[in-house]
């Protein structure tokens, strides 16, 4: 590792961590490898680079075009994240529907009578719903296993397919899980929306942008729908209109904020480097 230079953007959690030796931890400053959390990087400020392994599968703010083009390898952690995502996803289906977080709030407000006097408080079964899932990769497919065990009907749809529009129409839930990329940006738009049935719920720990998020705050500020929103288009903005409504869900981008999976995340991470350090072709390249 002498002869290599290795900066971080943070240091990651794990016992992997330490295998490779001195990292300097910043963003500043030339490097021959890079590890990120999908930040977006300057190459011009990096010139020695080489590699740049993304701690994250998603990697759609790095400019893979430009890593080409300048010979610079990516790498990402995929595999390991799906159970801890699709995990999420149930919890913020649960928590939306069931007024887990403005349940909690009321009851730490001493409001507790109430809760169960007001019917518009009435939460929606998660149990025998009907299931929309936008992406049926491992992350989605692992969702879909979930589902199974609350009886629910799982429909899917891969973004590109004709038929998402009725899967918004015919869900419950509709749960996101594709990556973002020019032709999933905005995909679910204003029109789409508003295809979805009163008192559904939308469920994003896929990226923001995939969703139109103005007209989305528009549809929960209206109270039509509720929402589970781990992923917002301007991270770490968060729309502002969101804070105080009780059918919105927030959460800071923790789909796979797990010991376990953190751990497995940053021992890809280091398997990456090492092979790349070690002239093999790194396991995980994406180019
Ligand atoms: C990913 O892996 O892309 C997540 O969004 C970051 O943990």
């Amino acid at each position: 590792m002498d002869a290599v230079k290795v900066l971080a953007t943070r240091t990651l959690p794990g016992p992997a961590w330490a295998e490779l030796g001195d990292v300097e931890v910043g963003s500043d400053g030339d490097a021959d490898v890079l590890i990120v959390c999908n930040e977006p990087i300057d190459l011009a400020d990096h010139p020695a680079l080489r590699l740049i392994a993304n701690y994250g599968v998603g990697y759609d703010r790095l400019d893979l075009d430009a890593c080409r083009a300048a010979g610079v390898a990516v790498t990402n952690t995929p595999g390991v994240l799906d159970a801890a995502t699709a995990d999420l996803a149930l919890a913020l289906m649960l928590a939306a529907r069931r007024g887990v977080v403005s349940g909690d709030r009321l009851v730490r407000s001493g409001a507790w009578g109430a809760h169960w006097a007001d019917p518009p408080r009435l939460g929606r079964e998660v149990s025998g719903a009907t299931l929309g899932i936008v992406g049926l990769g491992r992350i989605g497919s692992a969702v879909a296993q979930r589902a199974r065990g609350f009886d629910m009907t799982v429909l899917h749809v891969r973004s590109s397919e004709g038929n998402l529009d009725e899967l918004l129409r015919a869900s419950d839930i509709v749960s996101l899980h594709v990556p973002l990329t020019p032709e999933t940006h905005g995909l679910i738009s204003r029109e789409r929306l508003a295809l979805l049935r009163d008192g559904a719920t939308l469920v994003n720990t896929a990226r923001g942008a995939v969703v139109d998020e103005d007209a989305l705050v528009g549809e929960l500020v209206s109270g039509r729908i509720t929402a589970g929103l781990d992923v917002f288009a301007h991270e770490p903005d968060v729309p502002a209109a969101l804070f105080e409504l009780p059918n919105v869900v927030l959460t800071p981008h923790v789909a796979s904020a797990t010991v376990e999976t953190r751990a497995a995340m940053t021992r890809i991470v280091v398997d990456n480097v090492l092979a790349f350090v070690r002239g093999d072709e790194p396991p995980n390249r994406v180019v």
